[in-house]
Order: C-alpha cells, then sequence, then structure tokens
C-alpha cells in the first residue's frame, strides 16, 4: 500500500452564508488555519484530523479529503490523468466507491462522461467496484478546466446524528441548528428556549453542546472503509461528557405529536434529564424559573402562498409573549420573509449574512436582551 501524503486539504461543506460561524467552530476545536471558503471552510491536515474534524464538528455537513487536483482540457486527459491519481493511498480495493461529477465554465461540460472516466480509472488501477449505492463517493469537481477530486470522509449528512427518529414536516437540520447557535453567541452555559421546537432540534442541539457530547458518538462514518482508518487512534478521539451543567432547556410546541417526538429524540439523545417539553401554544407561553438565556425558533415560513397575512399575526402572538415575559432572554428568530420578522415587533439588531439553504434564504434575526 502506498501510504497517503503528510497531509492533505480538507474541506468542510456547511450551507452558504453560515462558512465563517464553521471557521470559527473548526478554529475552537484546535484544527490548523481553517479559512472560510464559498459552501465551507478549508485547512490541511492528517487522517486523524479528518475522523476528529467528523466526531467533533457540529456545523459541517460532510468532511471531504481533497486527494488530487488534475488541469484536464479533455476527456482523454481526464481519463489519463485519473489513473496516475494515487488512489490506494485513500480507498480500498476491497470496498465498493460511487463517483460524481459536475462542471463549470470548463472544456469538459459532460458531467456524467467526467465521472465514467473516473470511475473506470478506480476500477482498472484500484480494482476497487464502483456502484451507485456504494459506502464510499469519490466527488469531481470540474471548474475552470481545474477537476477536483475529493473523498466524502463522512457518509450520511452529518447532521444525522444517529438519534432522531422522529421528524416533523420541517424540521431544522442539527449541523444549521448547532451554527445558529453559536451566531447567537451561545456556547453551553445558559439555558435555551424554543417555543415552537417541532423535533426539537434548537433544545437538543444546545443541551448537548453544555453537557459536551460529540456529536458524532452515535453513528459510523465513510472513513471506516478508507484506506487510512485506525480504529485504535479513533478509539483516543473519542470523549467521554462532561459534568452535567445545572441548566435546562425548554421546548414547547402547539402540536401534541411534535413534543411527543421531542421527547423521544432527547432520550435517544441522552439529554432527557436536561430538557423539558410541553404541548403549548405561543400565546400560552411563560418564563421559565432560573436565570435567562436564549429564545431561538423557527416559526413557520409561510412560503406557501395565501398562508402569509394568519401567520402574520402568529409572529405578532410571539413578539408579544416575548416582549411581555421574557425581560433579560436574547431571542434568535430563523426566518425567510422580513415583513413577518417585522410583525414582532421585537428589537432586532441587523441580521447576519443570510442562508442558502434547500433553495430558501433564511436569516437570523438576533436582539440584544430584552429590556
Ligand atoms: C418550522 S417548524 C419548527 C421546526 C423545528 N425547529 C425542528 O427542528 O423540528 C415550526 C413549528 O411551529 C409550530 N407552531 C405553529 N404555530 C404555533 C403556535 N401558535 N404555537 C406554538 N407552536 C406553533 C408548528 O407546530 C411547528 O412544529
Amino acid at each position: 500500500m502506498t501510504d497517503a501524503p503528510p497531509d492533505f486539504e480538507i474541506f468542510l461543506v456547511t450551507a452558504p452564508g453560515l462558512e465563517a460561524a464553521l471557521a470559527e467552530e473548526a478554529q475552537e476545536l484546535g484544527f490548523v488555519d481553517p479559512v472560510a471558503a464559498p459552501g465551507g471552510v478549508t485547512f490541511r491536515g492528517t487522517w486523524p484530523d479528518v475522523w476528529r474534524a467528523n466526531l467533533e464538528l457540529r456545523g459541517a455537513t460532510h468532511v471531504l479529503v481533497r486527494i488530487a487536483s488534475l488541469r484536464v482540457m479533455h476527456l482523454a486527459q481526464l481519463d489519463k490523468r485519473a489513473r496516475r491519481v494515487e488512489w490506494q493511498a485513500f480507498l480500498r480495493p476491497d470496498v465498493a466507491v460511487s463517483v460524481e461529477a459536475t462542471c463549470r465554465k470548463s472544456k469538459i461540460y459532460h458531467a456524467g462522461a467526467a465521472a465514467q472516466r473516473i470511475a473506470t480509472a478506480i476500477a482498472e488501477e484500484l480494482g476497487a467496484p464502483v456502484r451507485a449505492d456504494a459506502p464510499v463517493r469519490v466527488l469531481a469537481r470540474i471548474e475552470d478546466d481545474l477537476c477536483t477530486i475529493s473523498i466524502d470522509s463522512s457518509g450520511e449528512s452529518l447532521h444525522k446524528r444517529g438519534h432522531k427518529e422522529a421528524v416533523n414536516r420541517a424540521p431544522m437540520r442539527e449541523t444549521m441548528a448547532a451554527l445558529l447557535l453559536r451566531q447567537c453567541g451561545y456556547s453551553g452555559t445558559e439555558p435555551v428556549l424554543d417555543p415552537m421546537c417541532g423535533s426539537g432540534t434548537f433544545v437538543i442541539e444546545a443541551a448537548e453542546i453544555a453537557l459536551g457530547l460529540q456529536p458524532g458518538r452515535s453513528r459510523s462514518f465513510a472513513f471506516e472503509q478508507l484506506a487510512g482508518f485506525d480504529l485504535a487512534t479513533v478509539a483516543t478521539l473519542r470523549r467521554p461528557p462532561g459534568p452535567v451543567p445545572p441548566l435546562t432547556f425548554f421546548g414547547s410546541d402547539r402540536d401534541a405529536g411534535a413534543i411527543e417526538m421531542s421527547r423521544a429524540n432527547a432520550e435517544r439523545a441522552g439529554v432527557a434529564a436536561s430538557t423539558r417539553f410541553q404541548q403549548l401554544p405561543i400565546g400560552e407561553l411563560t418564563r421559565p424559573e432560573g436565570p435567562p438565556g436564549l429564545v431561538i425558533i423557527n416559526p413557520p415560513y409561510g412560503d406557501r402562498i395565501g398562508n402569509k397575512p394568519s401567520l402574520a399575526g402568529l409572529y405578532r402572538s410571539l413578539g408579544d409573549v416575548l416582549k411581555r415575559q421574557f425581560s433579560g432572554w436574547r431571542v434568535g428568530l430563523v426566518a425567510t420573509d422580513a415583513n413577518l420578522v417585522r410583525a414582532t415587533t421585537l428589537p432586532f439588531l441587523p441580521p447576519a449574512p443570510s442562508i442558502l439553504h434547500g433553495g430558501l434564504r433564511i436569516a437570523l434575526h438576533q436582539t440584544a436582551p430584552l429590556p
């Protein structure tokens, strides 16, 4: 087996708009010089960095290992250069791979044909089977005639922590919830309340952060099937949880099914003792006992035509109850419609750059502690 190079480029994927927050998280976790780039964060590292990034980062959706950059002007050249990539340093001949390609502003414009050339190179030079439902994904991005080849070391998106079986119709992704909590200045030392909690994502994520639980503690990763994998080293990167802090994380929702889901999800995540879920319409929300903290909410966005007027009423009730009862608490409101945000009449600071997610432009609106 050829050894992998001493270090390589690692790319952490996130939604556009959240790159700076993810770079900050990577920096805090001790990865070396993470730099925000469009759609993610790059830094240089080794296999243990890749494994630790998957286990510890709450905000990345995938951890990609950049294994080659090939200048390619036509398919025959791609075919030839792809055969020279040191596949055996990263992939195993006995583990199937899939190959996906995208092309932009390049002489090679047929993504399917490009993927097929790379697949053939892997199959013939390394001997690994290539099939669509393989456990390991090889990704090629051809842009300005430069083909960047990466391996997805995560496998399933990292927002799948492995605890959530139950989801409602519009669940927030854990990775995005974690970065939004970070943008609200949450670091695990104050209570958090979500009065429209759905499946409980913000509440559970906040509790996990406070308890020092590694986000990847319960799931498997594609890197377990890559060439450099070392089980003993990965075991040393797993951390036991920290002490349980004297904090409670609160979720409520008017929907009984949502509350049932949230409780089951919190139980599976191991944070049931630190969380309280209650079925409650927003108008009946009351301030919990104890110190103030952060209220974070993503109310229904109302992108379906015709439901905006009734939603204005919902946003207004939300603003009223928070202003009446939550003096000293900060508010983070995740929304797509500036008019609905205004309907709350909450004293929002200028919003952070918007986030592109699932075809929507989402903005986080924050207040200082309410008067
Ligand atoms: C976009 S979802 C929130 C998703 C949630 N963050 C999650 O991760 O699953 C909006 C939630 O607001 C709740 N909701 C709508 N109107 C409400 C009201 N008047 N009072 C309380 N909850 C309400 C819905 O039941 C739904 O669960």
